[in-house]
């Protein structure tokens, strides 16, 4: 006997882990390997703020039962406060959903408004996911450019024509993930002007709104400024409160009523049907959204040295180019020698010096070829990458 995968596994990919699987390879044969390629801030330096550890832990005892599908009340309570700071208006607790990481609401979210055929447009470069989530129910993926030259904001005509009759939503990744791009407002009214235009709902996912690295820029919640444009809003405990591993997010959904009902009570369904998330963990979003924010302070200033240093000895490089992410603790450097593929490019470089990067093709289909870096590790160890990264540079296209 032979069990036969589903069509709709086939075009499922996720470079970010995929890519892991090469190093291990690797690792094997007793090589030194500097990870640079996954977004998970505590597998570096990082700590988790000790508050959110207690609340858990204080109800660990009292959590063992299923939770309520959408959520416990105070943490649904405490991300509709969350929604009111931002601006984003008219959020009650029946309006949040509590996730299983942010990840949870985007397959919820994608599964809920499409059919087979039907497109959702997503940014390119952009989070793997979203794509993976279309392949997985049988959409047809339709992508919008980012564009490099304009600090990789969405490229506003390159949305506008990509968008067709079975344009089901639009995704917008701010801060961006993997170009740590931060969107202007300006740009996000444009945006929310397509959607109205086309009658159609708005996917924000805001994953890193609280590492923003510099202080001459603001975010921006799409939620607050979206008008009558319905927008469900993703976030999660993962990036800004240093979690990953407790698989907490949430989604908002904003809006007129009427435009949005039908389809919220559609994802909720779905919720129902999965009964719960984990129960205990959920106590830490109350804990982290309304406890001492000191961390992110810290956070963010550890991410801005290390952004400059990867800014810094990357420009340096014959052959490399990187724009100053504003935001999260990504870079998306361009590679200006000739390679036949971005992904043999990272695999060269794994191979020859320990450094794992993920390929930018990982991220969608590009005009050019490039790789994401992870700034997130320590000084040394970037200093460390970057100096190999130099060595394979000048060794093979020097
Ligand atoms: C843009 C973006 N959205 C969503 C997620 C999912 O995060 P999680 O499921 O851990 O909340 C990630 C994780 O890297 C991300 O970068």
């Amino acid at each position: 006997m032979k069990i036969v995968p589903s069509k709709k596994t086939e075009n499922i990919r996720y470079a970010i882990r995929d890519i892991v699987v090469e190093a291990r390879k690797l690792k094997k044969t007793g090589k030194e390997i500097i990870y640079l390629n996954i977004g998970d801030p505590m597998v570096y330096d990082f700590e988790t703020p000790r508050h959110m550890i207690d609340a858990v832990e204080k109800n660990w005892s009292r959590s063992s039962s299923y939770a309520d599908s959408m959520g416990i009340s105070e943490a649904r309570e405490a991300v509709a406060r969350e929604a009111a700071r931002l601006g984003i208006k008219g959020v009650a607790d029946e309006n949040v959903l509590i996730t299983a990481g942010g990840s949870e609401g985007i397959m919820m979210s994608v599964s809920a408004i499409m059919n087979r055929g039907e497109n959702i447009l997503t940014p390119t470069p952009g989070y793997p996911l979203y794509n993976s989530a279309v392949a997985q129910f049988e959409g047809v993926m339709n992508s919008y450019k980012l564009d490099e030259e304009n600090e990789w904001q969405p490229d506003i005509e390159d949305m506008r024509k990509k968008i067709n009759k079975k344009t089901k939503a639009i995704v917008v990744i701010n801060p961006n993930n993997p170009t740590g791009s931060l969107y202007t407002k300006s740009t996000l009214k444009k945006i929310i002007d397509i959607a109205g235009e086309h009658d159609i709902p708005i996917f924000s996912d805001e994953t890193y709104d609280k590492m923003i690295l510099d202080d001459e820029f603001s975010f921006t919640a799409l939620g607050s400024i979206a008008g009558d444009v319905p927008v469900v809003t993703f976030n999660t405990l993962s990036k800004n409160y240093l979690v990953p591993g407790w698989r907490i997010g949430w989604m908002i959904f904003s809006g007129p009523e009427e435009a949005k009902a039908e389809y919220e009570e559609a994802v909720k369904k779905i919720a129902r049907a999965r009964l719960s998330i984990n129960h205990p963990q959920q106590y830490a979003v109350k804990a982290a959204l309304e406890g001492p924010q000191g961390h992110i302070r810290e956070t963010v200033k550890t991410l801005r040295k290390r952004r400059d240093i990867t800014c810094k000895r990357i420009n340096e490089i014959d052959g490399l180019s990187v724009r100053k992410p504003r935001a999260a603790f990504y870079a998306f450097p361009r590679i200006d020698v000739s390679v036949r593929s971005d992904e043999e490019f990272v695999k060269k470089l794994l191979e020859e010096e320990g450094v794992l990067f993920v390929y930018g093709s990982g991220f969608g289909p590009l005009d050019g070829n490039y790789f994401r870096v992870v700034f997130a590790a320590s000084e040394e160890a970037l200093n460390s990458a970057y100096d190999r990264l130099g060595r394979f540079m000048k060794r093979n296209w020097g």
